[in-house]
């Protein structure tokens, strides 16, 4: 059974090893340990598959990351962790790259648009950032 509860100081190391298998550049541990409050995982049989991370800026939620890990892909982990957060009444936003086709896809089922772009956004090969938004008045 998949649950998904905040993430516990014993939940970091192995939520920054899926951190390492999911992103080019992936965030420093430490960062996680800053932002521990604003993170969810996800766990089936006590293991950790997946989290995502949510903090507010000027009243709005901003979807700061999110991933599975890469053998628990596709079982549908990523949209219950984004349900979890997610609600009727908020505006949400994130950047995600223009080539992540899975994540895009993902934040569509949703209701996120695309509603800008963030060029050369991403250090590493400087690929451009979309900006979606998720906007209950629209
Ligand atoms: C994006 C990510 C979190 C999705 O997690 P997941 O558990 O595999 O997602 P789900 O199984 O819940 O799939 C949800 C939807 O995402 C989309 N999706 C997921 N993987 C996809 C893929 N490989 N290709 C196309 N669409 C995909 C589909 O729309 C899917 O819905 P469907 O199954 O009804 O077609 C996961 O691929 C991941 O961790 N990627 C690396 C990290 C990352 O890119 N994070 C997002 C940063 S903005």
């Amino acid at each position: 059974m998949l649950t998904i509860s905040p993430m516990l100081d014993s939940d970091i190391a192995t939520v920054f090893a899926i951190e390492k298998g999911s992103f080019v550049v992936p965030k420093p541990e430490q960062i996680f340990r800053d932002d521990e409050k604003k993170y969810l995982v996800a766990k089936e049989a006590d293991k950790i598959v997946g989290y995502i991370g949510i903090e507010d800026i000027a009243g709005e939620k901003h979807v700061i990351n999110m991933a599975v890990h890469p053998d628990c892909r596709r079982k549908g982990i990523g949209k219950s962790l984004i349900e979890k957060v997610i609600n009727s009444n908020d505006v949400f936003f994130l950047e995600v790259r223009v080539s992540n086709l899975a994540a895009r896809n993902l934040y569509e089922q949703y209701g996120f648009k695309n509603v800008g772009l963030r060029k050369n956004y991403y250090q590493d090969n400087r690929e451009d950032a979309i900006i979606m938004r998720k906007d209950p008045n629209e």
